[in-house]
């Protein structure tokens, strides 16, 4: 029984010597590398948004403050990176997790758990009514992981594309390049 008590409390604590702390300049590279190692195309085949160099810095520029990562002896093992959004004609504010990563290795330690409650601490500081995350359908570590933390209300978006190497534009395009 006690051991089992231990089990449930490294858990929610994370791995031992654990640091959750916001996300710093020094922070990127290795952020960018996790993610990269995280979101492939093969391992997240809807890519209709992709993890590039880009989108990380832009994140981290505007809304830096809503990032976290978690560090164990100097390694970053995970980073949620959020942001505050306000829709039109909507008095509401919302908290997006736009990204959430842990290093296989530290995976079902707790360490996700332990980013998503200090961003949720920081959504409300921000005055945040609602909290938005979202992942691709066939993500089943994600989808059990948000369902466990009370995620509910879930909306499918249909995503279309269009193969357009054969538009005449698009060929006339091409033969103007070559
Ligand atoms: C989804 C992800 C962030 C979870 O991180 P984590 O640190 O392993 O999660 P935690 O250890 O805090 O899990 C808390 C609880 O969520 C549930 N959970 C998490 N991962 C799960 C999985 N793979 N299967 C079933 N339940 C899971 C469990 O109830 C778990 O508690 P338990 O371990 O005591 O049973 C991690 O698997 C990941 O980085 N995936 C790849 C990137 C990704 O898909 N990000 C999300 C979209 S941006």
């Amino acid at each position: 029984m006690e051991r089992r008590m231990k089990s449930v409390k490294r858990r929610l604590k994370g791995p031992p010597s654990m640091q959750i702390r916001p996300m710093e300049l020094a922070d990127l590279p290795p952020v960018f590398e996790l993610g990269q190692k995280l979101f492939t195309a093969e391992k997240l085949p809807t890519l209709y948004r992709s993890w590039d160099e880009d989108e990380v810095v832009e994140l981290f520029g505007s809304d830096g403050e809503t990032c976290l990562v978690a560090e164990v002896e100097e390694r970053i093992v995970g980073f949620a990176l959020g942001a505050m959004m306000e829709k039109p004609r909507n008095a509401w504010r919302y908290g997006w997790l736009e990204w959430l990563g842990i290093e296989p290795r530290y995976k079902r330690h707790g360490v996700a758990s332990r980013l998503l409650a200090r961003l949720t601490e920081m959504f409300i500081e921000r005055d945040a009514r609602i909290m938005l995350v979202d992942t691709d359908e066939g993500n089943d570590d994600a989808l059990a992981f948000f369902r466990k933390k009370g995620f509910n209300h879930e909306t499918k978006h249909v995503y279309l594309s269009r193969n357009l190497t054969s538009h005449p534009q698009y060929l006339e395009h091409k033969e103007a390049q070559d």
